[in-house]
């Protein structure tokens, strides 16, 4: 029989590395953040505008024994996401998991959609995930660990509800999702997306609650904390790569 040299296991455990989560003054992005830090991550709050609600997140993590850092950035600008990821690294060290969150969804028919909505979309929901992917995953994958987490939209599939740009700046991710989870898998840098509908409590719910609920199979909106819970379990598994994975009450498929 061929000998086979032994293989030590990869340390695939979070605890004590560096998480950036972009979005994280808003719904989706706060409860990634406290899902993560349980698991005794350094945390990366990125905010856009809201810095108080960063800051008061990021407090609320130190309290309760974490370690987590506000940081400030317009992700809608080409070189905000450079900025962002040397400004985390200089404080805290190199991003070892990094969740690409933040996002626009502003409802318009195609119809009125401008050029200037349509680029912005793309802009934050596009190319600052992939300028943020592209500056952290050469690091990961010298030092044999990364995460990358992209939060997508059923609306990629679907189409869904907000508009044109939206939807496809989502399904944009997804191909970006496939692109660079092939490359780096053999280097120990896990690459998803996760696929969100109808989440309660965010900036982003595109209308009353009790309406878009009927919309849902499961008759209710999700609630970040299924996000969050959702979101560390794939980014503690380190045989999860490649994959799309939806959390959506059951729209799609249907
Ligand atoms: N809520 C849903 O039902 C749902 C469904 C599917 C997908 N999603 C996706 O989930 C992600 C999180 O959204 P959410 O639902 O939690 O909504 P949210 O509460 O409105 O949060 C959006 C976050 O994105 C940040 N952001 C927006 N533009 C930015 C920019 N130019 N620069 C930096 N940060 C910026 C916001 O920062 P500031 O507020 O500090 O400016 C905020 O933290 C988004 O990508 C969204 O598309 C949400």
């Amino acid at each position: 029989m061929r000998s086979v040299d032994k293989v030590e296991p990869a340390d695939d455990s979070l605890r004590g590395r560096v998480a950036l989560i972009t979005g994280a003054s808003g719904g989706i992005g706060q409860a990634i953040a406290l899902a993560l830090s349980r698991e005794a991550t350094v945390v990366a709050i990125a905010y856009g505008n809201q810095r108080q609600a960063a800051q008061n997140l990021a407090k609320q993590i130190t309290d309760s024994g974490g370690r987590a850092v506000a940081f400030g950035a317009d992700l809608g600008t080409s070189d905000g996401p450079v900025q962002l990821i040397q400004e985390v690294e200089e404080k805290l060290g190199p991003v070892e998991i990094l969740v690409s969150n933040a996002g626009i969804g502003k409802v318009c028919k195609l119809e009125e959609l401008s050029v200037e909505d349509f680029d912005h979309t793309l802009a934050v929901n596009l190319r600052a995930p992939f300028l943020l992917a592209q500056k952290v995953l050469p690091g990961m994958g010298e030092r044999g660990f990364g995460r990358v987490l992209f939060i997508s939209s059923v609306a990629a599939f679907t189409g869904g509800i907000v508009g044109p740009h939206y939807a496809s700046s989502k399904a944009g991710l997804h191909g970006l999702t496939h692109s660079l989870a092939a490359r780096f898998a053999p280097l120990g840098v896990t690459v998803n997306a996760l696929a969100p509908a109808l989440i309660a409590n965010t900036g982003m719910l595109p209308g009353e609650p009790e309406e878009l609920s009927s919309k849902i199979p499961v008759h209710r909106l999700g609630k970040p904390g299924e996000v969050g819970d959702l979101a560390l379990a794939i980014l503690s598994n380190a045989y999860i790569t490649n994959q799309v994975i939806s959390i959506d009450g059951g729209i799609y498929p249907r």
